[in-house]
């Protein structure tokens, strides 16, 4: 992270709704620009939406208004600080699901118009790009590689709200590839987690496509893989046990492989454009970044092509709080505040001026 050293303390309320997870957390902002949690809480609505096989949008609206409060004064006693003690509130305006994020985002207006402290409406996917900044000594510019259940994106992250995209998904995210490849073989909500345990009891003996593999642009395509899966579902059923844990782990191997190949070709990129600067880092964040299997195959990859590979610990990888604060407070320390006028956004893409990227059902 670059530190100014000069700038005050900072301590920041940030709150998290765009999704399933409410959350709230603090985190402090020391003079010379490390970050500290001083508590993260999130509860997670999983049960009410697992028999569904994904969020329903208007159920997770609903339990976002009755779990947020309780999640806030939560975090602030676990964080031993009472409201005075804030000197910012920041929540996520986008992109997700607006019912969520209406919820969020009122309820951090409303306690900064109270207190008189400033308001930050942070971008979620701005706030997964600067996590790692939180638990590493992290210098702009870096690589980063956002892999969540609704995002698929290689970046340059430059500094603060300056992004470059290089590449993005075609059609699925991976975390929704995940999903998807779980709902095919019978196992829960949310995928990544169930394939990843079940591929660690199987072979990766059953053959299946690498889209996109070799092509320059690192962009992302996952349907392919996902109709092929359903084939060799078919053609195995009804599954045993065994054949479960063989095509999740040869559904893994091809996804580390995509991976892989992608970030590659985006390091290569990467280099061409700002050159072999001291500590190139790769960063990857979001849920997937969980995936074991997926972190050994970059950590090989990225050691290949002379880049340091930072992943933030799983609870950070997931949906939360505390990279919300974080972005708040990495804006507030730049003096980049918002109007409590700020709308919520559905859409709201790291790099607004990325050309378009042909597919079905681009995410920007
Ligand atoms: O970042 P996140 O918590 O929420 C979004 O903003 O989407 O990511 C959730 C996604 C889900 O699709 C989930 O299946 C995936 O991350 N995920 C994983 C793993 N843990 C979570 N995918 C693969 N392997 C994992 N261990
Ligand atoms: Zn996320």
């Amino acid at each position: 992270m670059v530190t100014s050293g000069k700038d005050a303390p900072l301590i920041v309320l940030g709150i998290e709704t765009s999704c399933d997870e409410t959350a709230a957390s603090v985190v402090r902002r020391a003079a010379d620009g490390r970050g500290e949690i001083l508590s993260s809480v999130v509860r997670s609505q999983l049960d009410l939406h697992a028999a569904y096989g994904g969020v329903v949008p208007e159920i997770a609206a609903r339990a976002h208004v009755e779990l947020l409060d309780a999640a806030i004064g939560q975090a602030l006693a676990e964080a031993g600080l009472g409201f005075a003690a804030i000197d910012a509130v920041a929540a996520t305006a986008g992109p997700g699901l607006v019912g969520g994020l209406i919820v969020g985002l009122t309820t951090a207006k409303a306690i900064a118009l109270g207190l008189g402290r400033p308001f930050i409406a942070v971008n979620h996917l701005e706030a997964h790009a600067l996590t790692a900044g939180l638990t590493d000594q992290l210098a702009f510019p870096y690589l980063l590689l956002l892999v969540s259940g609704g995002h698929t994106q290689l970046l340059i992250v430059k500094d603060v709200g300056s992004y470059e995209r290089l590449g993005t998904t075609l059609d699925d995210a991976l975390g929704e590839a995940f999903d998807k490849a779980a709902k095919l073989l019978g196992l829960g909500y949310p995928g990544g987690p169930e394939v990843e345990s079940r591929a660690l009891r199987g072979r990766s003996t059953i053959a299946l496509p690498r889209p996109m593999l070799g092509r320059p642009e690192p962009h992302f395509s996952l349907a392919g893989l996902k109709t092929a899966l359903r084939h060799a579902v078919l053609a195995r059923s009804p599954l045993g046990e065994q054949d479960i844990a063989d095509l999740c782990a040869s559904f893994q191997e091809a996804v580390a492989d995509i991976v892989s190949d992608r970030t590659a070709h985006a390091m290569d990129i990467y280099v061409e454009r700002l050159g072999r600067h001291a500590q190139l880092a790769l960063v990857v964040a979001g849920g997937v970044a969980a995936n074991k299997r997926l972190k050994a195959a970059l950590e090989a990859t990225a050691r290949a092509h002379g880049f340091r590979l930072v992943v933030p610990p799983p609870e950070l990888c997931t949906d939360n709080a505390a990279m919300i604060a974080w972005a708040g407070a990495m804006r507030l320390a730049r003096g980049l505040v918002d109007d409590v006028s700020a709308p919520v956004r559905a859409r709201w893409p790291l790099d607004p001026d990325a050309p378009p990227a042909l597919g079905a059902g681009v995410k920007a």
